[in-house]
């Protein structure tokens, strides 16, 4: 049945197949994905046996988002022990492969240290692996865990924020189940906002060029049943404009010491607008995200990804293919150069909240995220 807005409502809310789980086959263990480069076409899981088939399903991005490339690298040190292959190397290609989104690096240093630490107890090759995946399930469960709770700081700070109910909120890129080892970041919000009445329409940006938001969070949307719409990345202006925008919710890669958010390019826009059009700009995401090393914004790398991703168009069949150029539908002149940064950074100043599992950093300084950082994981 068609909303106000003219779009259909769906009502489907089975559970999504599980974003990454671990299995064990008679052959040995292996990391199973649902490839997400061919959502929402099908849901076709992706079974990896080795390092460097999991290391391609990250550049791919066949496995994506912050938090979980973080249990993705987690498991991806245990397959590699698992399976006697070196541990360190493992360790050195999974690390690194998609530079912005720290979890990365943070899910494969913990799986390695406990298979360090098993191994310099006098423990066998085969307890170290055991440990490995012990700190992966860990790592795993922990981010479940952050994920309820980034939910519930997220709604009470949305209690704040807008007494009235009845949100309108803007979401940019995907950030839900399929990022998380829960119900994920910013969409378990909305997520929860939606469940006891109280989310009028999830605001969807299609998140070009590979459209994690129509192709994910619209998944993710409709499978919950939420009255959502997907708009092009270009129309949010003129939604803010239109007064449709109650606030917006986002995910985030790196989170500087000084505030500085790294997110899905566009994020930045988005945020510009939110503060001209004076809406809160809310920032959800687990204390695994934030990186207290990298002093400031400026020094966040940001990915950099082929030109051919914005100059053709890659359906997810076509995203499946590894992506390579010339896979795609031209929508350029031959040759056209492309600019493709796949994050940007958001200073602090335009960030009105970062929900953690943790709590709520408010405003947003180097002294208030020190603070959360010296009651969290990092105490
Ligand atoms: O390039 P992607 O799809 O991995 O980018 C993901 C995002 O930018 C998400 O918004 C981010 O990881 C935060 S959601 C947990």
């Amino acid at each position: 049945m068609a909303d106000a807005y003219g779009v259909r409502q769906a009502g489907a809310a089975a559970p999504a197949v599980p974003a990454l789980r671990w299995e064990e086959l008679p052959e040995g263990p292996v990391v199973v994905l649902l490839d997400q480069t061919r959502l929402p076409a099908e849901e076709t899981e992706l079974v990896c046996t080795d390092v460097p088939a999991l290391v391609e399903a990250i550049r791919t991005l066949a496995v994506r988002g912050a938090p979980l490339l973080g249990i993705a690298g987690a498991y991806g040190v245990a397959l590699a022990a698992a399976r006697g292959f070196d541990v360190a190397d493992a360790a050195e290609s999974l690390a690194y492969v998609r530079p912005t989104a720290v979890n990365l690096e943070y899910g494969v240093r913990r799986a390695v240290a406990a298979y360090d630490a098993a191994l310099a107890a006098g423990q066998s090759p085969e307890e170290a692996a055991g440990a490995a995946l012990a700190e992966a399930r860990a790592v795993h469960a922990e981010d479940a865990r952050a994920s309820t709770r980034m939910a519930e700081h997220g709604m009470a700070l949305l209690g704040e924020l807008l007494p009235g109910g009845g949100h309108r909120i803007l979401t940019h890129c995907n950030s839900g189940a399929l990022v998380s080892g829960g119900e994920g970041t910013a969409f378990a919000v909305a997520l929860a906002a939606h469940r006891v009445g109280e989310l009028r329409r999830l605001w969807v940006g299609e998140t070009r060029p590979l459209l994690q938001g129509a192709r994910l969070t619209a998944y993710e949307a409709s499978r919950a049943g939420m009255a959502y719409t997907v708009l092009p990345d270009g129309a949010a202006g003129s939604l803010f404009a239109a007064g449709e925008v109650d606030a917006v919710l986002i995910g985030a890669d790196r989170i500087a010491a000084d505030g500085a958010v790294a997110n899905k390019v566009g994020s930045y826009p988005l945020a510009v607008l939110a503060r001209y059009h004076h809406v809160p700009f809310v920032v959800v995401a687990p204390t695994t995200t934030l990186d207290p090393e990298t002093e400031e914004g400026a020094l966040i790398e940001v990915e950099q990804r082929a030109g051919h991703e914005v100059t053709e168009i890659s359906l997810p069949h076509v995203l499946a293919t590894g992506m390579e150029a010339g896979v795609g539908v031209p929508v350029a002149p031959l040759g056209a150069q492309a600019y493709n940064p796949a994050f940007d950074i958001t200073p602090a100043e335009l960030v009105t909240a970062i929900v953690t599992e943790a709590g709520v950093v408010s405003p947003v300084t180097r002294d208030s995220l020190a603070e959360v950082c010296s009651t969290s994981r990092f105490a």
